[in-house]
This record gives structure tokens, C-alpha cells and sequence, in this order.
């Protein structure tokens, strides 16, 4: 194995957490049912998709895609907000120093992200230099479970997809690893899904995959 990919949202930062507040002011703005258990099936689905299954229970007048649009920004002005108070502080020392550790023994690593706002995201964490490469939202036209982003991902590094790990926290993205024929790590609740080849508790864990 030559390399690494990591989803960023529920891996490299707990930003899934904002999402997840931002979603659940939008829906109970609008009398919109909605708890994390519908939380955890938006990891790793493009904001576009998110909505639609927010609006899975949604009983009132039918939207246009004006309001739509405007749905998403107001969200995504929501999640800003919250992400506006991130630091360094916000990247654990063992995701910090695993990265480090496996970019020493020779390993290429990249993002491999849906989210518009990775690089904003891994600007304020100040952990754009740790990633050889940076595949997200803004380069792709299909969100996980497709492959698009991952594939995107190796060859931005030029490597081949066999030869690289995917580090995954949704079922969507150990999904989107397996179609792209890469190694699929279930770490989060993608630990407990059977598809992962690898399951992993801690983020450090990676080093003995790394060895
Ligand atoms: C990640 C998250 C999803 C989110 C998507 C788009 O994949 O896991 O929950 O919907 O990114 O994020 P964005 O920041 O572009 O709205
Ligand atoms: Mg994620």
C-alpha cells in the first residue's frame, strides 16, 4: 500500500457535530422531524442530497428549487458560524501525530472529502500542509457512495486505487472506497459496518496498518 485517503467530517475533525446542528435548526425552523439517527445516514452525502432527506419528512407545500437553494445557504451560513470557532486546538494529538508518523514512513496522504468548505475547514485547523493532496466537494459532480472523490483523490497523487487506504466514518464512504477498489478502514459507526475490510477505534491504529 502506497497511500492514504481521509474523509475529513467524523475523521480528521468532529465537524459532523455542526453539521448536525446546523441540519436540525433548518428542520425545526420548518416543523421538520429530525434526530441523529436521520443525522448519520447525511455522512458523506453532499448537501444537495442532505436536504432531500431532511425533506423525507417534511409534510408542507411542495419547494421550488429557489427555496431549495436558499434552504442550503441558510444552512450552510449556519454551519460557517459554528466552524468560524474552530482552532488547531480542534485536531487531536493522536490525529496530529499519526499523520505525521505515517507522511515519515513514505506514505502519500490526501482528503477525500463531499464538503465545499474542506479547505476553509483545514485552513482553520491549520492542517492544510499535512495532505499531499486535496480532493472535496469542489472538484467532483457525484458525492459518495459514488467512487469520483477517492479516484479523484489517487490520481491527484498518482497513485493506483489498489494501492491506497480509505479512512472512512459513513457507511457512504466505505461504500464509495469499495466501488473505487480501494482498502475500505471503518473507523466511528463505520467501525461496526460489515463492509469495511478494516475496523479501527482509534485514529493512531492506522500505524499498524502503516507498519
Ligand atoms: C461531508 C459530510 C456531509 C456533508 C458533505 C457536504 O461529506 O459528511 O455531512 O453534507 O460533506 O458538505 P458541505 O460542507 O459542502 O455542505
Ligand atoms: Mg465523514
Amino acid at each position: 500500500m502506497k497511500a492514504f485517503i481521509f474523509d475529513l467530517d467524523g475523521v480528521i475533525v468532529f465537524t459532523d457535530k455542526f453539521h448536525y446542528q446546523a441540519w436540525k435548526k433548518m428542520a425545526d425552523e420548518m416543523g421538520i422531524y429530525f434526530d441523529e439517527t436521520i443525522n448519520n445516514r447525511l455522512r458523506g452525502v453532499s448537501r444537495s442530497e442532505s436536504l432531500e432527506i431532511i425533506l423525507e419528512r417534511y409534510e408542507g407545500p411542495a419547494l421550488s428549487k429557489e427555496k431549495k437553494a436558499e434552504l442550503m445557504e441558510s444552512k450552510n451560513n449556519t454551519y460557517r458560524e459554528l466552524l468560524a470557532s474552530m482552532t488547531p486546538a480542534d485536531v487531536t494529538e493522536d490525529v496530529r501525530r499519526t499523520l505525521a508518523e505515517l507522511h515519515n514512513r513514505g506514505y502519500k496522504l490526501a482528503l477525500g472529502s463531499s464538503s465545499k468548505n474542506a479547505k476553509f475547514i483545514l485552513e482553520k485547523v491549520q492542517l492544510l500542509d499535512a495532505f499531499d493532496a486535496i480532493s472535496d466537494g469542489t472538484n467532483i459532480t457525484k458525492s459518495k457512495p459514488d467512487p469520483e472523490v477517492f479516484l479523484r483523490a489517487a490520481e491527484f497523487l498518482g497513485e493506483k486505487p489498489e494501492d491506497c487506504y480509505v479512512v472512512e466514518d459513513a457507511y457512504a464512504g466505505i461504500d464509495a472506497a469499495k466501488s473505487a477498489g480501494m482498502q475500505a478502514v471503518g473507523i466511528g459507526i463505520a467501525a461496526g459496518y460489515a463492509a469495511a475490510d478494516v475496523k479501527i477505534q482509534s485514529f493512531g491504529e492506522l500505524l499498524t496498518l502503516g507498519a
